[in-house]
């Protein structure tokens, strides 16, 4: 019988025999899968469990640092890289959202393989990969549908680093990634954590990205995200965002014209992503935030709410 219990022990024990004193390196991502399988590596090799949480500067507000303190309290043995300027660089002038995951991939790839090389002797690359990637990596290769958006969680790191991989969750659904953290003790904020993209906020800036797009859609979607959580929505939601769109509309605030960003919320119900419906959420929630957003943020004068379900309309907009 599957309990997460019997998970927990039967692969610490597992891991420890096929890791014995060897060092691994694993990318931390703030994500509840990473998040688990780090605690379970930890488990059996404390601190020859090497983890990188890399800021590439498209996460949400505050959460680099307070993401990295939550990994400090849990006792892992873990780097913080701020690669921000380097994602940001990497990023200039792209506009096209295929371009931008490359980009980001690529500029992520280099860094960890940067920090990577700095640990002596590491033999071993972990990572939360689950079930359902598997499964969407088999059909990438060949399936219509996995070519609509690459998605980077697969795949890894060059070969020439020449490391072995190993994927303790790799036959768990998330759910149960869920059980197995929360057996563990993990903070139920990491566990109920809305999924976040690999690339960021970069797919939900439409167009080009500039460091000044990048702050108004952080303090857009904290306002959004924090009201999500005080009005208890944040968990009857599975995934939340905010994006910025290309386009400036006309507004009047006293008796001056304004000429500003539109940015667009956007709340659905899942579960798992491959297909999604809006979320029906409180109109005066909505009202609220609105204001909130409009009152509270520089450069935005208008909010608008997707009420588009997948398919077609994806979760991102780009
Ligand atoms: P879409 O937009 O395809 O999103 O409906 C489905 C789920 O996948 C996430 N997503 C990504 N995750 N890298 C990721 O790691 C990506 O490039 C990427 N694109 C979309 C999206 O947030 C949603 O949960």
């Amino acid at each position: 019988d599957w309990t997460p219990d019997s998970f927990v022990d039967e692969t610490v024990e597992a891991l420890k025999a096929q890791l014995g004193n060897d060092k691994v390196v694993l990318g931390l991502s703030g994500g509840v899968d990473s998040s688990v399988a780090a605690i379970l590596l930890h488990k059996a090799i404390g601190k020859n469990l090497y983890c990188i949480f890399v800021n590439n500067g498209l996460l949400r507000k505050n959460e680099y640092s307070s993401v990295l303190e939550q990994y400090e309290g849990m006792g892992l043995n873990v780097k913080g890289v701020d690669a921000s300027a380097r994602f940001l660089d990497a990023l200039k002038d792209v506009s096209d959202p295929e371009l931008k995951r490359k980009a980001i991939g690529n500029a992520f790839i280099e860094v960890f393989d940067d920090e990577a090389h700095l640990i002596e002797d590491v033999k071993w690359l972990a990572q939360g990969t689950i079930y359902p990637d598997v499964i969407e990596s088999v059909s990438a290769t060949g399936g219509p549908s996995a070519t609509i958006k690459s998605h980077h969680n697969v795949g890894g790191l060059p070969d020439y680093m020449k490391l072995k991989i190993v994927e303790p969750l790799r036959a768990l659904f998330k759910d149960e990634v869920r059980r197995v953290g929360a057996s563990m003790g993990m903070d139920k904020d990491i566990l109920g954590r809305h999924p976040f993209p690999g690339p960021g906020l970069a797919i939900r800036i439409l167009g080009d990205i500039t460091p000044e797009k990048v702050r108004i859609l952080q303090e857009v979607d904290a306002v959004f995200i924090d009201n999500l959580k005080s009005w208890n929505l944040y968990d009857k939601v599975w995934q939340a965002g905010a994006m910025l769109l290309p386009v400036n509309s006309v507004g009047v605030m006293g008796d001056e014209r304004t000429y500003e960003k539109c940015v667009a919320l956007r709340a659905v119900e899942s579960t798992d992503g491959m297909t999604a419906d809006w979320v029906n959420l409180p109109y005066e929630f909505l009202q609220k935030t609105s204001n909130e957003i409009i009152n509270k943020v520089k450069g935005v004068n208008r909010v608008v709410y997707d009420i588009s379900s997948k398919p077609p309309a994806t979760i991102e907009w780009e």
